[in-house]
């Protein structure tokens, strides 16, 4: 009886410690990809640090404690590779440990960010010996023969560098967190990408450019045909889909062509670097990019970064890498989302201009492109952290977590994102019509009609059932009606603003009469959030 006892208890124990190990990881749901952490799908409410930020740990004292005033549950923070091993071969990570101490004191979970070899196109993050040694650790060339600070991603001893130091600290990671699991994944590098030109010049670069595209290249195009990215394929196509010849000779002459030679190379170097990487600690793994905006030309932007025109290029060069993602500074904001959420390559926004605009952001992120994350870059530095806009939409956004990730991948939501000139959208579901408008199409707001500039709003709805939704977000008002042509008319049977706590929803106050202008409509002014529960019945 009593070994019977002890067997039982033996097992119990080994499948707890066995699903604790389990390392985050990425997981397909429907069309959306899941960061499941300690067995759960877990969305990313987010801000990256500062740069400098993270170099002291008195700062990231008040900076966690901030951080979760603002209703952050994840800190995209740093790992200083010049910091961590200021001594070849010797490695110090007072800083990283101390950091996770705090994020875990402040209920925070941390993807670091490792500023090895590039940081913005540049080598500025690698350490002082590697700087100065410049014969051993080569430089990226320009075309005109000047070097530049940029180590060369076709040197076999850089990319040893690299390796062995990511490796370290992926290891170290493992050591200090693999129970707890503070750290999430990891963004290997920061916004690869050659700038002046858009390529290196270096003599082993100018080697391999006037060489055949390698086989594991071209077999990737033939197999990948039908899905490949438009701007690669209609190089590829134009130039006759040949499997076999140089880079000019399958993509033409070009800048375009140098691009995607450079970023098939910077890809084999990533490859190793997140691989050796991934087998020390096998934590899910991105690259972020500075974004090809503004008409700009390879080398003009940082060229053959992880761009959304050259996925195909980094799939088939890195594999280890599981998705690319978008740093947004610039206009356009659901352009960008929807050019990154493409061909199962899931979103995730890990920077965006700290901009209170963000708070309308974020709900059209989430509901209709699944983003597994949203986070502004320098959040540290919000002055007002409880009344800043972006704590309000991530004050509701906690509560209904649960939800969206229950949802996600399956078409059950969709976000909205409205501005003076996107002013309505209009959307279907189970024979329902729902139009979202911007608060101020009502104009009952005296700012609607002064002349300024409409502040941004946004929300996004989740089906619970046929005829139940939620609306969450800022600014939108909402009428619903139907597709049956015959007669039928749909109203509002309820609308209750409600609040999740531990994933069960609880109402909070009847929104009739003035609320719904007496059941024509849901709305959450501009200036206000919540979560509203709507219930529709259809009338002849
Ligand atoms: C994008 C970079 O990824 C960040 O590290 C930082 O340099 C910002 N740009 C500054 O705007």
């Amino acid at each position: 009886m009593r070994t019977k006892y002890i067997v039982l208890a033996l097992f119990f124990l080994f499948t707890v410690v066995s699903q604790a190990q389990k390392t985050p990881y990425l997981q397909k749901k429907g069309t959306a990809t899941q960061l499941i952490v300690k067995d759960n799908p877990y969305l990313i409410l987010g801000g990256e640090l500062g740069n400098s930020t993270a170099s002291s740990l008195e700062d990231m004292q008040w900076v966690c404690e901030k951080l979760q005033k603002m209703k952050l549950n994840t800190m995209l923070v740093p790992a200083y590779w010049e910091l961590i091993e200021s001594e070849e071969g010797k490695y110090d990570y007072t800083l990283v440990d101390g950091i996770i101490e705090l994020a875990r004191k402040h209920d925070l979970k941390i993807v670091f960010l490792w500023f090895g070899v590039w940081k913005n196109s540049m080598s500025c993050y690698a350490p002082m010996w590697v700087k100065e040694n410049y014969q051993k650790y080569p430089r990226a060339v320009t075309k005109s023969g000047q070097p530049l600070e940029i180590l060369s991603a076709f040197s076999q001893n850089n990319l040893e560098l690299d390796k062995r130091a990511f490796k370290h600290f992926m290891n170290h990671l493992a050591e200090v967190d693999k129970t707890q699991q503070t750290v999430i994944m990891v963004q290997v590098e920061n916004e690869i990408g050659m700038i002046e030109d858009a390529r290196d010049y270096s003599k082993e670069a100018n080697k391999l450019f006037t060489s055949e595209v390698p086989k594991q290249l071209v077999d990737y195009l033939v197999k990948n045909k039908q899905s490949l990215r438009p701007q690669l394929l209609d190089r590829w196509e134009k130039n006759g889909f040949k499997t076999k010849g140089t880079w000019t000779e399958l993509f033409g002459e070009g800048l375009e062509t140098d691009e995607i030679f450079m970023a098939w190379n910077y890809g084999l170097f990533i490859q190793e670097v997140a691989q050796s990487g991934k087998n020390a600690y096998n934590l899910p793994m991105y690259l972020n990019a500075a974004l090809n905006s503004r008409g700009r030309k390879p080398g003009a932007y940082p060229s053959a970064g992880p761009l959304a025109h050259l996925l195909d290029i980094w799939r088939a060069s890195a594999p280890a890498i599981d998705f690319l993602a978008p740093d947004i500074y610039d206009p356009g904001f659901t352009d960008w989302c929807k050019q990154y959420h493409v061909n199962g390559n899931p979103l995730f926004i890990p920077e965006i201009r700290l901009a209170e605009e963000n708070a309308a952001r974020v709900f059209y992120a989430f509901g209709e492109h699944d983003t597994m994350g949203f986070s502004p870059f320098s959040i540290e530095s919000v002055t007002n952290p409880e009344e800043y806009p972006l704590t309000k939409s991530y004050k509701i956004l906690r509560q209904i977590l649960p939800l969206l990730s229950e949802k996600q991948g399956e078409g059950k939501t969709n976000g909205f994102w409205f501005d003076s000139e996107q002013k309505e959208r209009t959307i279907e579901r189970n024979g329902y019509t729902f139009t979202f408008k911007h608060d101020y199409t009502l104009g009952w707001n005296p700012q609607a009609k002064d002349g300024n500039k409409w502040p941004e709003t946004g929300a996004l709805i989740i089906e619970l059932s046929k005829n139940e939704y939620l609306v969450a977000g800022t600014g939108v008002v909402v009428t619903f009606g139907n597709t049956k042509k015959d007669g039928t008319q749909t109203g509002i049977g309820i609308i209750d603003e409600v609040e999740f706590n531990d994933g069960k929803m609880r109402p909070l106050r009847r929104m009739n009469g003035d609320q719904d202008h007496q059941g024509r409509h849901l709305r959450i002014p501009a200036g206000e959030w919540s979560i509203q529960y709507v219930k529709l019945y259809d009338y002849k």
